[in-house]
């Protein structure tokens, strides 16, 4: 009797009760049903084989038709960093997700990790070497289950962790104790605070990230797509599953940013964005006709505010209908003219494309229902029917081998209409305004067999779970993976037909995405609650591998205020993806919105921005050429430091050297501020900030001024002159560079930048670019020396980038008396300049522009005597 209470207390808890917590003591009382019999250890790995014993403890209330008898257990040691362990079914095959796992290269090396086996019942242990931590442990005795439509496993640990992961919700950083839903879903930002089953948003990222007692970290990845619960315990966290396999990986850490490059080197490093898409972008449901959409770019040129691109959501669309272009409201002819001026201003022009397509009688989707290439009703094989913004849709099935290469012709003929430079895919979660496929009522795929439901009906909002892809593959599995593979083939059209980087903006994603597309936070809203959530959106998705992420600048649903959307502006300018978007119904919030302030507010924002472009390029380089985070968690880049750890949205790191203290509090313009033990200077003026022993100090935050910013000491940070006139950031390309060198205490400083042509794809893997580092070395009281040298340096172009104009240093005694730049074997000397516009310990020094030849790309040595 009491194995049965325990079971079904455990169900209870998980599935209906508001108090959803599993404790510790009820996970611990059960055993793995499964004996291990056979077992196999290499220095690659152990494969085990396990049988179900019915006599374990706690499984008398399951369903035993439905238990896995055999399961096949193999541990593989994949790098020295990383274990996988899988448990499948021995005797039959069962869905396994495609396209996502980056193949790899078993080379020899020492682990990092020892691994242990239990056979009677099964466990399996993972005890990181360098600190003797257990990182894993399926306790032999504790809840387990691998039932068809029920797997779950928990990593019960003897020590607290806080876990950070489980997406994409709206939530903490750290997740509260509960249970955290992953399942695609389109759902405007509920928030979750661990108790809430039905706040699972767009996208689906089963991988956490644990934080220890002792600020040490290890990771998680369970490679799943179906509906599941990822559980957040004390000292636990653990997942129950409808479906698929265990395809687990375990990552050592021991530093949160070693974890997010861990997984990353699974998943695949993220694709470089196109550079222009780095720039500022403008969107707003409602462009109702072409005249509207011209005047908003008119009007970022007459206020002389810096674009980069304009968005059209579905407002262009005949009807609603993908790949067609409204002959009255956009008519066509002049809308290329549009296109072409806006080109000619260096802009870009970026349009929606729903999932559903509509069901009318028109080109794509006649051709899409000859060709077989859409999701099917389970009852009759006729296309799988949903209803969407046209009324009826039917849904591309991914699965079919012919899908990809229709998309592609539909983009190619989109392309002709319209030349557009990225595509916006939206709604496809996949998105279906009615539960299930019209004309029947939703299947309830899992009555008998699924115990229980992550979060609600796995039917609501969904085509009907029992609809069926390609070679007879269910939705109910699939489901969560259609903007993961849509992204893909869209990534398609860019890299193999334009031959060029792909900007593919996503609503849902999956593991992988950061590969394809980049990705906006969905539906928030104007509220100051949002901004601040947006800020662990952005770390979170950072952490998925998909860096260039941002949320819709001054809110989505509802009216946004001038003090939101001015705060908003300052604080989302440094978003990665940087776009003000919002709803059909809501009023216009373009940056002229609310009169001068705000415009002028804004212009300082989006410039401010172009001053650090060169820098925000490079630093979005290392997450994909070696899976570095930008936009961070300051306890990211200073791990040890405690505070860090609370109200973590105070302050984040874009890359290696800044940290930004935003204002996300209404009514407020000054803040007490907590800086992590190191230099730091204000980045707009130099001076250096005097720190007590409590580390906080009192930072202005002037509404109509500039968000804080400040600098590492030890940085370098190339700035681009022209920032201050440009209108676009290809116009940034002719830019001259300052040098800010920010000194540290040993008065030295490093930096880098990437140069490339921002637009081929395969940039990285041929190594098209030039990387310089720089260097300042304090060599004696009277010598200082700056070394810029090469460490790769295949892309050259004659106009970009052509000087330094400038150096100017932080932190620096006193201004030098000479300067010798040593450039090809010639020496040039640069100007030194006394500017009493600067602060004491700021010292400039200006290079004439006729010094030809030096440039931030080419080698060179700068001697600075004193
Ligand atoms: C939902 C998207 O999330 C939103 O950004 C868009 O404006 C609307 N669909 C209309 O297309």
């Amino acid at each position: 009797m009491a194995k049965i209470s325990n079971w079904l207390i455990f169900l209870i808890l998980i599935s209906t009760s508001t108090q959803t917590y599993i404790n510790e003591d009820i996970l611990k009382e059960c055993q793995v049903p499964y004996t291990v019999k056979n077992i196999t250890r290499t220095s690659q790995g152990i494969v085990a084989y396990a049988s179900f014993n019915p006599s374990s403890k706690l499984i008398s209330d399951q369903n035993k038709s439905h238990t896995i008898q055999k399961l096949t257990i193999n541990i593989t040691y994949e790098t020295s960093e990383r274990v996988r362990i899988q448990i499948k079914d021995t005797e039959h095959s069962r869905w396994e997700v495609p396209k996502v796992v980056v193949p790899y290269n078993q080379t020899t090396f020492e682990p990092k990790y020892d691994v242990m086996i239990d056979e009677d019942p099964l466990g399996i242990l993972i005890i990181r070497k360098s600190d003797g931590k257990v990182i894993f442990n399926l306790d032999p005795n504790s809840l387990f289950s691998y039932n068809d439509q029920d797997i779950a496993f928990f990593n019960i640990l003897d020590y607290d962790i806080k876990i950070m992961g489980f997406g994409e919700r709206v939530s903490n950083l750290t997740l509260n104790r509960g249970e955290y839903t992953m399942w695609s879903r389109d759902r405007c930002s509920p928030i979750d605070d661990g108790n809430n089953p039905n706040g699972n948003m767009y996208s689906v990222h089963p991988f956490y990230v644990a934080i220890d007692e002792d600020f040490k970290c290890f990771g998680g990845f369970l490679l799943n797509s179906n509906a599941m619960t990822g559980f957040v315990g004390n000292s636990y966290v653990g997942y129950r599953t409808t479906g698929g396999i265990i395809d687990f990986y375990v990552f050592v850490g021991p530093t949160a940013a070693d974890v997010v490059r861990q997984y990353q080197e699974v998943i695949g490093f993220p694709a470089l964005a196109p550079y222009w898409s780095l720039g500022w972008h403008q969107s707003h449901w409602g462009y109702n006709n072409l005249t509207i959409i011209e005047k908003i770019v008119d009007l970022y040129m007459r206020y002389k505010l810096p674009l980069d691109s304009i968005w059209n959501d579905i407002d262009y669309m005949t009807k609603f209908e993908d790949f067609t272009l409204d002959p009255d409201r956009y008519p066509h002819e002049e809308f290329l003219a549009w296109i072409d001026h806006l080109h000619s201003l260096h802009k870009h022009y970026v349009p929606i494309i729903d999932a559903g397509i509509a069901k009318q009688n028109y080109s794509a989707y006649n051709e899409m229902i000859q060709k077989e290439l859409y999701i099917k009703d389970p009852y009759n094989s006729n296309p799988a029917d949903g209803v969407v913004w046209p009324g009826d849709a039917v849904f591309l099935d991914w699965f079919h081998p012919n899908t990809s290469d229709f998309w592609v012709d539909q983009l190619i003929g989109f392309y002709n209409l319209t030349e557009f430079s990225g595509i916006w895919i939206d709604m496809n979660e996949a998105s279906n305004f009615i539960n299930g496929d019209f004309g029947h009522p939703a299947t309830i795929i899992n009555s008998t067999t699924m115990p229980y439901t992550p979060g609600e009906d796995i039917n609501t909002n969904s085509l009907d779970v029992a609809s069926i892809h390609y070679g007879g593959i269910l939705e109910y599995n699939v489901h969560s993976l259609y903007g993961f593979m849509e992204t893909i083939a869209t990534n398609r059209f860019f890299t193999e037909n334009l031959n060029k980087r792909a900007f593919v903006l996503t609503r849902s994603s999956f593991p992988g995405h950061g590969r394809f597309g980049s990705k906006w936070t969905g539906d928030n809203y104007a509220k100051w609650e949002y901004m601040r959530y947006s800020i662990i959106g952005i770390f979170n998705f950072g952490m998925f591998g998909i860096p260039h992420v941002g949320a819709d600048i001054c809110g989505f649903i509802g009216d946004t205020t001038e003090e939101l959307c001015t705060r908003w502006m300052q604080l989302g300018s440094l978003y990665p993806f940087a776009r003000n978007h919002n709803d059909n119904q809501a009023l216009p919030q373009e940056p002229w919105a609310f009169g001068t302030n705000m415009l002028e507010t804004s212009n300082m924002a989006i410039r401010n921005r172009y001053f650090l472009m060169l820098y925000i390029y490079t630093e979005m380089f290392f997450t994909s050429f070696s899976g570095e985070m930008f936009f961070k968690p300051t306890f990211f880049s200073y791990p040890y430091d405690r505070i860090l750890y609370e109200n973590v949205i105070n302050h984040f790191m874009l890359g290696k050297s800044l940290i930004v203290h935003p204002c996300l509090w209404k009514g407020v313009s000054r803040a007490d501020s907590y800086f992590p033990g190191d230099i730091w200077y204000n980045f707009y003026s130099g001076a250096r900030i005097k720190l007590d022993k409590t580390y906080v100090i009192s930072l202005e935050m002037p509404l109509h001024g500039l968000i804080n910013i400040h600098v590492r000491g030890g940085s370098i940070i190339p700035l681009l002159d022209s920032a201050d006139t440009a209108l676009s950031v290809e116009e940034l390309r002719n830019s001259n560079i300052t040098l800010l060198v920010a000194l540290n205490s040993n008065l030295e400083a490093a930096g880098r930048a990437v140069f490339d042509d921002g637009i081929s794809s395969g940039t990285i893997n041929e190594g098209n670019y030039t990387r310089m580092d720089y260097h300042w070395r304090f060599m004696n009281y009277s010598t200082d020396i700056l070394d810029i040298q090469p460490i790769n340096s295949k892309y050259e172009s004659e106009n970009e980038f052509p000087h330094i104009s400038n150096i100017k240093i932080y932190g620096c005694s006193s201004l030098p008396k000479q300067v010798e730049i040593l450039i090809d074997n010639r020496v040039i000397q640069g100007s030194i300049i006394n500017d009493p516009g600067l602060i004491p310990d700021v010292c400039k020094i200006e290079i004439s522009n006729s010094n030809g030849n030096f440039s931030p790309n080419r080698p060179s040595q700068v001697i600075f005597r004193y």
